[in-house]
């Protein structure tokens, strides 16, 4: 099959993917083989090109917001039969016997494997992943070039909002208003919570009242109008914590999304920490991609994306860095349905 790997990590803009043909992969008897249809680009990608986050296997294959369609199924398989539309997120899979595995918190399991990291992506033709760990998309209604983009910043986005313990008739925090905190405000609105989010750009802030924001601007600068029951925090900026803290009422959560962020200080812990809780977004587990997927189609909003050729990968991870996408983010298109 046809697929860009990465040998040697280096700046995106010195194209370190090269496109080459390696061994198409088979199904071993629990795993489903899933012919992509399209794969969405994501900033980890470029993390992982570059060397932000270091290389687990060599040459490994990128890409982890896969769509497409199962078309080889091992012998032990029983949710997945040849045929049905799957997606690959970034769990690839857990040990399934540690404490966390066995109470369906596998995202902290000490040896989780991440798609397209320590495991090969959807840059490829093909891909195969343990059934149990493949997302069933036959009930989703959306076009695979629209679900592809869902699988990560939906996906996490679905997981911070859960963090919150948000109910009907709250008031949510979002500061920072990238493709994740997009999916939190559709979640939000489609189950009766309002939601006040603090962004710096003047884009962003109509972006965001766009989508139904009851509240947008820069707290930094004019304050949220009212306080909150719970926040989430997206951008890895640590000094938004406490002023974030110190607009949500006691007994209220404060969601830290990122993956690392800047130093974190809190002055006054009578006024602005006690009686609040801080939770942070961990990877991501199963039941986090299900319950994205069951009400994905509720949602009103619909992220856009710009759509690449497969040959063309390169050129939309160096528009994506550069942060010139004409769409919020990338979909690569790998092949096109019907199937031969
Ligand atoms: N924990 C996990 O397992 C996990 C999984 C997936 C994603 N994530 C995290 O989720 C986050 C969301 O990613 P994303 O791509 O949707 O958004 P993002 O690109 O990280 O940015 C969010 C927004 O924050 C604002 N911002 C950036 N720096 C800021 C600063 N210093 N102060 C205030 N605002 C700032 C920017 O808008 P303005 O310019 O308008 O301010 C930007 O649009 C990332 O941090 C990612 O690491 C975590
Ligand atoms: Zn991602
Ligand atoms: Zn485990």
């Amino acid at each position: 099959m046809k697929a860009w790997i990465l040998e040697k990590q280096a700046k995106i803009e010195e194209r370190p993917l090269q496109l080459v043909e390696v061994p198409t992969p088979h199904a071993q008897d629990h795993e489903v083989r899933i012919r992509i249809l399209v794969c969405g680009a994501c900033r980890t990608d470029i993390h992982i090109a570059e060397g932000d986050l270091p290389l687990k296997k060599s040459p490994v294959i990128l890409g982890h917001e896969i769509v497409g369609v199962v078309d080889e199924a091992g012998k032990d398989v029983k949710r997945f039969s040849v045929g049905d539309k799957a997606g690959v997120y970034w769990l690839y899979g857990s040990c399934k016997r540690c404490k966390y595995c066995l109470s369906g918190r596998e995202n902290f399991c000490s040896q989780i494997k991440c798609t397209g990291w320590h495991t090969h992506g959807g840059y490829a033709e093909y891909v195969t992943i343990p059934e149990e760990y493949a997302l069933p998309l036959n009930d989703v209604r959306l076009e695979p070039s629209e679900i592809a983009p869902l699988m990560c910043p939906g996906i996490a986005g679905y997981a911070a909002f859960k963090l919150t313990e948000a109910q009907e008739g709250d008031k949510l925090g979002i500061y920072g208003f990238g493709p994740t905190a997009y999916f939190v405000l559709g979640i939000a609105k489609s189950m009766g919570i309002e939601t006040y989010v603090s962004t710096r750009s003047p884009k962003n802030i109509e972006g965001a009242k766009k989508a139904g924001a009851k509240w947008a601007g820069d707290a930094s600068k004019e304050g949220v109008p009212c306080q909150l029951d719970s926040a989430i925090i997206f951008p890895p900026a640590g000094n938004l914590v406490e002023p974030a803290l110190s607009q949500v009422e006691r007994g209220g959560t404060v969601v830290l999304a990122p993956v690392s962020a800047s130093s974190i200080v809190i002055e006054n812990y009578s006024k602005n920490l006690w009686g609040r809780s801080i939770r942070t977004l961990y990877n991501l587990n199963k039941s986090d991609a299900e319950g994205f997927f069951e009400i994905v189609d509720k949602l009103e909003s619909r992220v856009g994306a710009s759509l690449f050729s497969f040959e063309e990968l390169q050129d939309a991870l160096i528009l994506a860095k550069e942060g010139k996408l004409e769409q919020p983010l990338a979909v690569i298109e790998i092949a096109s349905l019907p199937l031969q």
